[in-house]
Parts: structure tokens; sequence; C-alpha cells
């Protein structure tokens, strides 16, 4: 088997349930702009496995924060916040779904006053180990069955993931999706300042670009998203079943 020629159905059959009543974490870290969402969705839906955005989770706790708010800088009030937050989140791949108190926050967590104040709360150590317990019962919830993706999940979340993929791309490449995914509404400097130094900021708590021991690399700067949903997959088959 090799990535060019591998086929789902090569393997798993088109309506075939993947390793039936048995584990299966496929954890996918990355930095922005990796298409890391949108792939990691369509190989859950592909496989019948629950998904889970936990960059969503980090967003959904930015906002709760503002909308109470409370002062990002003070950690403890952070924590305190992520402890409290009454979260809903979908973990259907086929459903975008976050509320927080029963509030629909699914498109105003994506807003640009969420994206430039997120990395705050993602660098509060206190918030991190409460959304951390939260994603680990998610997974657990769904019978060890689900499509985790984030920053530290195959470092931190689920090291014992079957399947671990750092999912990258140059910088070149994930400046032009994020320009794509913002609507052209940006010029290139303002893209580059949300993109670059947000991953820096991120990147001084979890280490998402290199690959941990165990953890396969999965460049998508030349490849389209066909490509690179089955370049997943073919990892995914490689493992499981050798080749
Ligand atoms: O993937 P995203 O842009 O929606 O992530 C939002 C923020 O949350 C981003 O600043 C990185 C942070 N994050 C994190 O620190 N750990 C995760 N597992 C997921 C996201």
């Amino acid at each position: 088997m090799t990535h060019d020629n591998f086929e789902l159905k090569d393997l798993f059959g088109p309506e075939e349930v993947v390793r039936p009543g048995k584990p299966l974490v496929i954890a996918i870290d990355g930095p922005s702009g990796s298409g890391k969402s949108s792939i990691s969705r369509e190989v859950a839906q592909r496989l019948k496995l629950a998904y889970l955005d936990t960059g969503a989770m980090y967003r959904a706790l930015t906002w709760y924060c503002l909308d109470s708010g409370v002062d990002l800088q003070d950690s403890a009030a952070v924590e305190l916040a992520a402890e409290q937050m009454p979260l809903d989140i979908s973990t259907s791949a086929a459903t975008e779904y976050v509320a927080v108190g029963g509030v629909d926050v699914t498109p105003d967590i994506r807003e640009p006053r969420i994206s430039s104040s997120v990395s705050a709360v993602a660098t509060t150590l206190g918030a991190r180990t409460e959304l951390i317990r939260r994603q680990r019962r998610l997974i657990e919830q769904h019978n060890r069955r689900m499509v985790i993706e984030g920053r530290d999940i195959t470092t931190v979340v689920a090291p014992q993931a079957e399947v671990r993929i750092l999912l990258t791309a140059s910088e070149e490449a994930r400046l032009r999706r994020r320009g794509i995914q913002l609507g052209g509404s940006q010029n290139a400097e303002q893209l580059a300042v949300q993109v670059l130094e947000r991953d820096a900021k991120d990147s001084t708590v979890v280490n998402f670009t290199k690959a941990a021991d165990g953890v396969v690399t999965l460049d998508s700067s030349d490849l389209d998203f066909e490509q690179t949903v089955k370049a997943a997959l073919n990892i995914v088959g490689r493992i499981l079943y050798g080749g």
C-alpha cells in the first residue's frame, strides 16, 4: 500500500465499521491553517467515529470569560471559569455546535475578538488542566472511538491513542488557507500577524511543531483536501493493518 493508491474501500468496505467494539482514538495535532479541523472532521465522518475539536473548547472558555467579565490576566479566575463553564459541545462530525450555559456560541467563537484573546486562556495552565480532564472524559464517554484534534492531543491528552498524527504545512500554505477561510477580507500583514503570532504564543506551553516519538508527520503543503484526507486514512490503515 502506498500513499497514492490507497483507497478506504480496499481496507474497510464502504459501510463497514472499523475495528468494531475496539478502541480507535485518532489524535491529530498541528498549527493553525494546517487544515486540521476540516481534515479531522472528514476522517471521523468516513470512519464513523466521534469527533472533538478541542480548539473550540479553548475558544468557548474565552467567550465565557469575556462574557462574564473575567480578567484574562488573572489566572486563578480563568481556572475557576474553566471549572464552572457549563459547556455543551457536539461530538458528531456532521454537526458543528458549541453552547455555553445554553447559549449557542458556534459562530461567535470564531470572531476576531475571540481569536485575538484565546492564547491568553490557552496559556493558563490551570485552565488547560480542567479542559484536558473534560476532553479525556469525552473520549471515555465515546468508548475511546474518536478523532480528536488540537495542539497537545498526541502528547498530553491522548498519548496512548492508537493513531497519532502531526499535520503540518509550510508557513506559506498556512497563510494562504487562512486568507481564503477569512474571505480575503484581511491584508497579508494582518494575516501573518494573526496566524504566526498566535502560534508563537501557543507554542510556549505546548509543542506542536515537531512530532513526538511515535507520532507520524503528515505535510499537507502540496496536497489538496482530498489528497490530505487519503494520506491521513492511509496512515490509519498502515498503523492498524500494517503495510
Ligand atoms: O485550533 P484553534 O485555532 O481553534 O485553537 C484555538 C486556540 O486554542 C489556539 O490559540 C490554540 C489553543 N489550543 C490549545 O492550546 N490546545 C489545544 N488542544 C487546542 C487549541
